[in-house]
């Protein structure tokens, strides 16, 4: 029997590997997406499937994570295995411009879902995206007992989102478990999450297009990952015997400033000649240092980040320098022998 899952924020980066990565192993994958004036699911238009086709694996349904109604409909219809929550207004600098949208659907959403499965009466695992935004201002490494301490409305709301998880996993003996995952970014990434704003500017830059590019606090450091690999995490969490929290991470933090470094490498520019500052990209309060201790899932889950920041970064460039050529059209992933060829983690690590 093939398993059921449902995926919110399946149009994201994570949802879209998420998705990928379960229907290759034959689940049958719903997933929710809001309504726009304009398409918004082109991270996944690649798995669409007609539905009028007999065999059809993937079903996207209408709904937001602020209708709570609309969710226990949903989960009544479906009755899946699996819940992985991914849904978010993900962006931290966003999250000062707009706290209360931020503690609506990051923090109050989670708890929306989690409700929605118990008045739905169906007994699914349920996954929630948590982040190692909530360690914050507690320097690293941060492992699942570091203490948190979040700097920002994004990460207040996902503190919530994380012990309400928790609560309702000890109170109603759900399989409820918090994936906390350190920055992980890919070909797909949101364009102005840092590594995306700068892999596209490198190859906007090289073709001629762009001479500057503005960016905030620099010297921040964080331990970047790549997505697919983290995706396959928040399923082997799914798939454990106890319901548990995982921190999944590289073990390795870099600059923002070294992420710079290494991209404009992979286009043979110097980032120093194009890189200004701006302080509109600055934050009212910063989280200067993430660098994960990913040991726990990978001795519990057999998980390992094998991908670190100069590896991503050429990923990234070379993803955004082919989409370049194709007029920006589509996304572009790069074959998995192209990222084997040009691994380099022997030595980084
Ligand atoms: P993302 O690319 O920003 O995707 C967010 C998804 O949430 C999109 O599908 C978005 O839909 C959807 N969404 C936003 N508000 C919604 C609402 N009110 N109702 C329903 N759907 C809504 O984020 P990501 O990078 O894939 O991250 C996935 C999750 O992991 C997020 O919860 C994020 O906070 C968390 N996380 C990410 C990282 C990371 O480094 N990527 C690390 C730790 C935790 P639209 O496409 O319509 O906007
Ligand atoms: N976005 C952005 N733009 N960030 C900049 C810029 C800029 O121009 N200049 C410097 N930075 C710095 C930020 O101040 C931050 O310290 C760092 O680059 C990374 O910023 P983002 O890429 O926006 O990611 P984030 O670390 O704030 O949040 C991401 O990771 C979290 C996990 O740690 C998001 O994906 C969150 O959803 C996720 O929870």
């Amino acid at each position: 029997m093939s398993k059921t899952a449902f995926i919110t924020g399946i149009t994201g980066q994570d949802g879209s590997y998420l998705a990928e990565l379960l229907l290759d192993k034959g689940y049958e994958v719903h997933g929710l997406i809001r309504r726009a004036s304009t398409f918004n699911t082109k991270r996944i238009d690649h798995l669409y499937e007609d539905p009028h086709e007999k065999g059809a694996r993937l079903t996207l349904h209408y709904g937001d994570l602020s209708d709570g109604a609309r969710l226990v409909t949903l989960l009544s219809e479906i009755n899946p295995d699996e819940i992985y929550n991914l849904a978010a207004q993900s962006h931290v600098r966003v999250s000062f411009d707009e706290p209360v949208h931020t503690a609506n659907t990051t923090g109050v959403g989670t708890i929306r879902l989690l409700e929605a499965v118990r008045q739905a009466g169906v007994m699914p695992r349920f996954y929630q995206a948590s982040t190692s935004e909530l360690f914050g201002a507690t320097p690293p490494p941060q492992g699942e007992d570091t203490p948190m301490y979040p700097r920002s409305p994004y990460g207040a709301a996902k503190m919530y989102a994380y012990w309400i998880t928790k609560n309702y996993r000890e109170a109603y003996d759900m399989f409820a478990v918090n994936g906390i995952l350190f920055n992980h970014e890919s070909p797909r990434r949101g364009e102005t999450f840092v590594t995306r704003k700068i892999t596209r500017a490198v190859a906007a830059i090289k073709a001629g297009q762009q001479d500057k590019l503005y960016m905030g606090n620099i010297d921040a450091i964080r331990d970047w990952g790549y997505a697919p690999e983290y995706a396959e995490g928040m399923w082997r969490m799914l798939q454990a015997d106890e319901p548990e929290d995982f921190v999944l991470a590289t073990g390795v933090g870099y600059s923002v400033r070294d992420f710079l470094q290494f991209s404009f490498e992979a286009a043979g520019l110097e980032w120093e000649k194009y890189v200004e500052f701006d302080e509109r990209y600055l934050r009212p309060t910063e989280v200067d240092a993430l660098m994960g201790d990913p040991t726990k899932a990978h001795e519990k889950l057999g998980w390992q980040a094998k991908v670190l920041a100069p590896q991503l970064a050429r990923i990234m460039v070379n993803a955004d320098l082919k989409q370049q050529t194709m007029n920006g059209q589509h996304y572009v992933d790069v074959p998995a022998d192209d990222i084997a060829a040009t691994s380099t983690h022997a030595v980084e690590r």
